[in-house]
């Protein structure tokens, strides 16, 4: 890696991305072996900061670390000095004086972990930051489908859903595109960004199209914590417009598989038997987490 931090993936170049995912690939196959004690990063030590919810990714960095051999603490923000006024920055100076060498932090405002990188000289990996990017998710998602295709070059990738608030969907347009797959995105236009043009995907006026002989059918939540009312009438209508149900996955190829980052809002994005039918791939890519997390710390290291 030429960064001290993993940002986004905007900043890596493809073959950065591609050393990533291949030793999350070794990695995972080894913890399907049974091997869950490595001693790659015995002695160091890693601080988690999350400033929004969650369960996947604080879990998945939480064990990776662990699972690597270091020390992990995880930062309560709710109980923490933040409450009482602490800004990013003094609070970054804290636990930089502690000499904690990773940092990792989910933030609503797009740029605070680019902030935090700045100020301290702990290695600072963005998990999720606003409406910016997801960089270790885009990341575990490429690791599924390389496992699973033997390649990233030449897939088709249909994403549908609230691409405008989504950095999951940022941040796998960015990789895969540089990665060499083709982009298909279908959403409300209400809900796609008016400058998405630009950005090397093509936008498909139906579901239909976006699906039609792809490999990856990926869903995306719809956000309701970061949007105003009002971008579409009801979940209700949602579902049947633009979620993904059995039928819809009839266009894909026959051997293609289903993705979400998750959590799922069921019945909305993606009806209940595609979530939990044969083509799903939504529980392995929480594999794919922990085994890519693994990689994207020893790649700082
Ligand atoms: N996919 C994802 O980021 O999930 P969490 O919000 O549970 O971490």
């Amino acid at each position: 890696m030429r960064s001290k931090d993993l940002l986004g993936l905007y900043d890596l170049t493809a073959d950065e991305i591609l050393s990533i995912v291949d030793e999350g690939i070794k990695i995972k196959a080894l913890i399907k072996k049974g091997k869950k004690q490595f001693t790659d990063l015995a002695g160091k030590s890693a601080v988690t900061l999350f400033y929004e919810n969650s369960t996947r990714t604080r879990c998945s960095f939480d064990l990776a670390a662990k699972n690597l051999g270091m020390n992990v603490i995880n930062l309560g923000v709710a109980t923490s000095s933040v409450q009482k006024g602490e800004t990013l920055i003094d609070t970054g100076k804290t636990l930089d004086a502690q000499q904690n060498d990773f940092m990792v932090m989910r933030h609503p405002v797009a740029g605070a972990p680019r902030l935090l990188a700045k100020t301290v000289k702990a290695h600072v990996i963005n998990a999720g930051d606003g409406m910016n990017e997801h960089p270790t998710q885009a990341l575990l998602d490429f690791l599924t489908m390389k496992e699973h295709f033997g390649k990233l070059d030449g897939l088709k990738v249909a994403i549908l859903g609230d691409i405008s608030h989504s950095r999951v969907a940022k941040s796998n347009l960015f990789g895969l595109t540089k990665l060499g797959s083709e982009v298909r995105l279908f959403a409300p236009r209400t809900l796609m960004p008016t400058d998405i043009d630009q950005m090397g995907a093509k936008v498909c006026a139906s579901r239909e199209e976006a699906v039609k002989g792809v490999d990856i059918v990926m869903g995306l939540r719809i956000q309701l914590e970061r949007q105003h009312a009002g971008n579409f009438p009801s979940l209700g209508e949602y579902a049947k417009y633009y979620g993904v149900n059995d039928e819809v996955l009839r266009y894909a190829k026959p051997e293609a598989i289903v993705m979400h980052p998750a959590p799922v809002n069921r019945g909305v994005e993606l009806t209940s038997s595609v979530i939990d039918g044969e083509q799903s791939y939504i529980e392995d890519q929480v594999f794919s987490g922990l085994a890519v997390r693994m990689a994207v710390f020893k790649a700082l290291a």
